[in-house]
């Protein structure tokens, strides 16, 4: 079983990496952010809660986002491991996620950060954003709101794994295929 947390700022490439993780390893890919999208676009009641935090650039409350995510690995019961993308984000988040599997006889394997300086997020973002539909891509400012979260909430848990020597930092400036092949040096470890 491979249970990985794939790490990094937005526009960091978690996204397109998890894509071609899940096909190697035949891993269930779960990003929170895209369960949230597709909800927003189904307008359920969780889409509409969720749309209300993401339009204003805040992260969605953690007992939404925990609840959605449980009932997310729920559906796989049978699964080989699972890529969260996404999630954790706050320490709240990272430690119900190790409890919920601790205790299923799991735990998450290895932490991937991807490390990309922010000049790159942003150009990469507001690139996505041309296309991408996601109103949080497309003006600078909205993007260094979420950077700015990110670094205030999310970044403190480097240290969280860091202790339990699940951390893992790459370089994430390079091509796609660049970047896939140091994280499956990483993945082929375990
Ligand atoms: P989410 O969807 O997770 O957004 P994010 O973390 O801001 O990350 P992105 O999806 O923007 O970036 P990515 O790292 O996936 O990069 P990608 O592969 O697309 O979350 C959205 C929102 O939902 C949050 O802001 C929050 O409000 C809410 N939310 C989600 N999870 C939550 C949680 N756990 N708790 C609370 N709230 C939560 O790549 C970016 C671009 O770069 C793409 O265009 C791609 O083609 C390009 N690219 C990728 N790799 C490369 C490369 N090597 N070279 C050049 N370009 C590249
Ligand atoms: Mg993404």
């Amino acid at each position: 079983m491979k249970n990985i947390v794939l790490f990094g700022a937005p526009g960091a490439g978690k996204g397109t990496q998890a894509v071609l993780l899940k096909e190697r390893y035949n891993l269930i890919h779960i990003s929170t952010g895209e369960v949230f999208r597709y909800n927003i676009k189904k307008q359920t009641e969780l889409g509409k809660l969720a749309k209300t935090y993401i339009d204003k650039t805040q992260l969605v409350p953690d007992e939404v986002t925990i609840n959605m995510l449980i009932a997310e690995v729920e559906r796989f019961p049978d699964a080989n491991g699972f890529i969260f993308d996404g999630f954790p984000r706050t320490r709240s988040q990272a430690e119900t996620l190790d409890k919920f599997l601790n205790e299923r006889d799991q735990e998450i394997n290895a932490m991937i950060i991807l490390e990309v300086p922010e000049d790159i997020l942003i150009k990469r973002i507001l690139s996505r954003g041309l296309t991408s539909g996601r109103s949080n891509d497309q003006s600078e400012d909205k993007i260094k709101i979420r950077l700015q979260n990110y670094y205030d909430n999310t970044d403190i848990l480097k240290d969280f794994y860091q202790k339990q020597n699940k951390y893992n930092g790459i370089d994430g400036v390079g091509t796609v295929e660049e970047i896939r092949e140091r994280i499956q040096q990483i993945v082929d470890k375990f």
